[in-house]
């Protein structure tokens, strides 16, 4: 008798990669790191022991990560800043630690990692202590170093993440993150009852639309076609657009090594633009109403120069023809959460990318999953 499989395949439920089955547990780690957290409707973090006054006595949020988590921390700044009309920071871990940074006793410092032993985020969290910041971490690893040391601990629930290059994790830190930034805004008075329960509605919204998105996964398979060959690729938003660029440019590095770029639309013309030519990649995103339009005139810019232009957008969002020379719909969700689904779509990109060159999707060359050596 021969048995036809080994552990690691069993571990990968039928899934070719770790990567594939930990796209497809968005859903569920969302809401297993929502739902718990969620009483009458709004973010209650009574049984993570986190009290009201860490989110009101403080007048700045400097937010510390590396790599995925960092992105995860500038798409939650772009949401926080204008509602808490506080100011919020990002800084990469391994910079911050030795910058002399300008925080103190009324800085709330959240730490986003999901492993919990990054070394230059433990670094950071132990240097921001020292300062007397009060230090909330965001971590997926129970009883890591960096949640062990943190004032206070927001575990995110994805289960175990196999994959070197990060993908339910970062939407749960993004979750959980949203959660914080409606308890904040709750407490300090910019949001009603009312309109924290519609936020904490919509954040809810966002699962279906990411399973609407794993759906579609076919869709992004053949579009990575215009991708594998080539040596460059660019990626453009605006606003909480750009954050999630950030993110798909890294994860398209990492698996696929097509070298990628991530660009605030608005910026191209102070020298990127001058890359752009015939058959480059651009991968435009535009969920955003307000910049919407902006956007739309920097794919002009980059077509006009010859990009093949991949745009990510929302349903609604009223597209002219031949704008883009493949268009990926999300469902019609709430401008905010519309990382959720956008973070699925390019997590396939570059997954489909790998697989389409034949490489190593869950370990690729020279990185790590837990990076503890400086
Ligand atoms: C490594 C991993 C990334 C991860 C980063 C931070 O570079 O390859 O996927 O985002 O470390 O890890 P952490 O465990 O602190 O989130």
């Amino acid at each position: 008798l021969e048995v036809n499989w080994n552990m690691d395949a069993a571990m990968k439920n039928g899934f070719p990669h770790f990567m594939l089955k930990e796209i497809h547990e968005q859903p569920d780690a969302l809401k297993n790191t929502i739902l718990p957290r969620l009483s009458k409707g709004l973010p209650d973090f009574t049984d993570d022991q986190i009290p009201d006054d860490v989110f009101k006595d403080c007048n700045q949020v400097q937010i510390v990560a590396c790599g995925t988590a960092m992105h995860a921390g500038m798409a939650a700044r772009a949401l926080m800043e204008p509602l808490l009309r506080i100011p919020v920071t990002v800084s990469i871990a391994s910079e911050f630690r030795y910058e002399n940074p300008l925080v103190d006793d009324k800085t709330l410092v959240i730490i986003i990692s999901q492993s919990g032993e990054t070394i230059d985020t433990l670094a950071a969290l132990r240097l921001a202590k020292s300062y007397g910041s009060r230090t909330l971490s965001v971590v997926n690893v129970k009883g890591s170093t960096i949640a062990r040391e943190s004032d206070f601990v927001l575990y995110t629930h994805a289960g175990p993440e196999i994959a070197v290059a990060s993908t339910k994790a970062y939407s749960v830190q993004l979750a959980a993150l949203y959660m914080v930034c409606c308890r904040m805004a709750l407490v300090r008075e910019k949001y009603s009852v009312a309109e924290a329960e519609d936020f904490m509605k919509k954040l809810l919204d966002s699962i279906p639309a990411m399973e609407a998105m794993i759906e579609k996964k076919d869709m992004v398979k053949a579009l990575v076609t215009h991708l594998i060959n080539k040596p460059d690729a660019f990626f453009i938003g605006r606003g909480l657009d750009y954050a999630f660029s950030l993110e798909g440019a890294l994860k398209l590095k990492e698996i696929s090594y097509i070298h990628a770029e991530a660009y605030a639309a608005g910026e191209l013309k102070h020298g990127t633009i001058a890359l752009i030519t015939q058959e480059v990649p651009v991968i435009a995103i535009a969920t955003q109403e307000n910049v919407f339009l902006k956007t739309i005139s920097n794919i002009r810019e980059v077509k006009a120069r010859g990009a093949f232009v991949i745009l990510l957008t929302k349903e609604s969002m009223n597209v002219e023809p031949g704008i883009a020379d493949i268009q990926i719909n999300i469902p019609d969700i709430g401008d905010r959460f519309t990382v959720f689904p956008i973070a699925v779509v390019l997590q396939l990109i570059a997954y489909y990318a790998s697989v389409g060159k034949n490489l190593d999707v869950d370990q690729p060359r020279n990185l790590a999953k837990s990076v503890t050596v400086e």
